[in-house]
């Protein structure tokens, strides 16, 4: 009898062991390491790799005929473009997401329009028997026959059901609950997710079948269990928000087939998830104008300008060491934006708290927005309110200088269709595109100067 082999995994990064820690020395997180039965290399694979692939010659990269992936389309423009424009035939998708997200719902709602759009669809859910799925479709007014659902776990039974069924889109919600019978680990651990994430893939690859694979996210943030799943599959996306919001952002974090960073945003309503078409409208809509310490800036997500309001509130530290907090931004910028402040322009902040906010819950990560954050920090500690009708996009620099920002066109037409009335931009940005009739462009080389134009003197 073939001798099984155990070995310790860490259930957070996927490190192997030979003998119990009780610190991981690969993400250093404590108590992960857990003991899990190894499958012995089973011959099957072994057969199946050399089977399907005859031996390959390198060939000159000039020579290699290109054809474009076959794509799917649902009806959701949103969720297309955070794809990089559809569904790729035989590809892996992987999207994770706290519990009660959205994640099923958004799921079953691609699911039901790709078979309305008559293509076959299997929808594997292992954690809401069939009835459970049934009354979701039915809030979501689902009624195609060619929406095939399941409740199953077993990795087997599931590969059967594919392959009797010959689906061209699969959903397996969600990959924390399927195992595969020869690994004797618990579902969820390290083994049981990758063995299966790889067994579903071998699926998508050798039939040319789009699956989809949600996966829990931990506490931490990251999809559970394992970094290495990111690795292993085509694209990963998030979803997002508040739960208190009914705004959810989808977002790609890896896209083997299209672009990252770029986001699609959905409301949830009682019928199931809706596109929101214009996002600016609804980052701005709770906006007090005119209030000190607020501004909008144009940022880039993805290939689509986006305009959000970026708060800040500076009050007088009133024992200890003055806090520096930030949501939604870098938090190392802001001590470093109020060091340049301080130094450059001679506002005094150093025993000043400081509270950074993206309103409604977007995160922004470009430094085309340093300039609205040094704005929105001197507006709070001078409490002179900027200009409601300013947009300011710029990335600052160490020596306060005001240094120029990508795709500056999109942004102050974006700006100018909200109707904004001033855009404060790089003095370098200035010239070379065509600026909207109906918006003033104002070109500022640094902080100081910019502070002059918003807040006055
Ligand atoms: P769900 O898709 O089950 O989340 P996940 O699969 O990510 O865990 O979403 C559940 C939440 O969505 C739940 O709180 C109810 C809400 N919801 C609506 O508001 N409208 C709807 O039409 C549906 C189906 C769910
Ligand atoms: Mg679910």
């Amino acid at each position: 009898m073939a001798k099984s082999k155990v070995k310790f995994i860490c259930q957070s990064c996927g490190y192997e062991s030979a003998k119990w820690m009780g610190k991981c020395p690969g993400c250093g997180e404590w108590n992960t390491m857990t003991e899990e039965v190894l499958k012995q290399a089973t011959p099957r694979r072994a057969v199946f790799a050399h089977s399907t692939q005859t031996v390959q010659k390198p060939s000159p990269i000039t020579k290699i005929e290109t054809t474009q992936e076959p794509r799917i389309y649902t009806n959701m423009k949103e969720f297309n473009r955070v794809l990089g424009s559809g569904i790729v035939k035989g590809s892996l998708v992987l999207i994770g997401g706290d519990p009660g997200i959205g994640k099923s719902t958004l799921l079953l709602q691609v699911s039901s329009q790709l078979a309305d759009n008559h293509h076959d669809v299997l929808y594997i859910s292992g954690e809401e028997s069939v009835k459970q799925t049934k009354l979701r479709a039915d809030r979501l007014g689902v009624k195609s026959d060619k929406l095939l659902v399941l409740s199953e776990t077993d990795l087997s039974f599931i590969s059967k059901a594919i392959e009797e069924t010959q689906p061209s889109f699969v959903v397996v919600d969600s990959i924390q609950t399927v195992f595969h019978s020869e690994i004797s680990s618990a579902p969820g651990s390290v083994s049981q997710v990758r063995e299966s994430t790889a067994e579903l893939m071998r699926i998508a690859k050798t039939k040319g079948i789009a699956v989809f694979i949600v996966g829990h996210v931990t506490k931490e943030g990251s999809i559970a269990g394992p970094r290495l799943l990111e690795h292993m599959v085509d694209t990963v996306l998030y979803f997002e928000g508040e739960r208190h919001h009914t705004y959810r952002i989808l977002r790609a974090v890896k896209n083997r087939f299209g672009s990252t960073n770029e986001m699609g945003i959905f409301e949830m309503k009682e019928v199931g998830l809706e596109e929101v078409q214009n996002p600016s409208e609804i980052f701005l809509e709770e906006r007090s104008k005119g209030a000190s310490g607020s501004t909008v800036v144009a940022s880039m997500e993805g290939t689509r300008p986006v305009l959000v309001e970026i708060q800040a509130l500076i009050s007088p530290t009133s024992f200890g060491n003055p806090r520096r907090m930030a949501t939604g931004i870098d938090h190392n910028r802001v001590p470093l934006l109020m060091a340049v402040l301080e130094k450059r322009v001679g506002l005094l902040l150093q025993n000043q708290d400081a509270y950074l906010k993206v309103a409604g819950g977007v995160k922004l990560d470009e430094p085309a927005i340093d300039l609205a954050v040094a704005v929105s920090i001197a507006s709070s500690f001078k409490d002179a309110p900027p200009k409601p009708t300013d947009v300011i996009i710029g990335e600052v620099g160490l020596t306060g200088e005001v240094r120029r920002v990508s795709r500056i066109e999109q942004r102050v037409t974006e700006a100018a269709k909200l109707g904004f009335k001033r855009a404060i931009i790089p003095e370098a940005n200035i010239g070379g595109w065509n600026a909207p009739k109906d918006i003033e462009i104002v070109g500022v080389k640094n902080v100081a100067e910019a502070l002059y134009k918003t807040l006055g003197g």
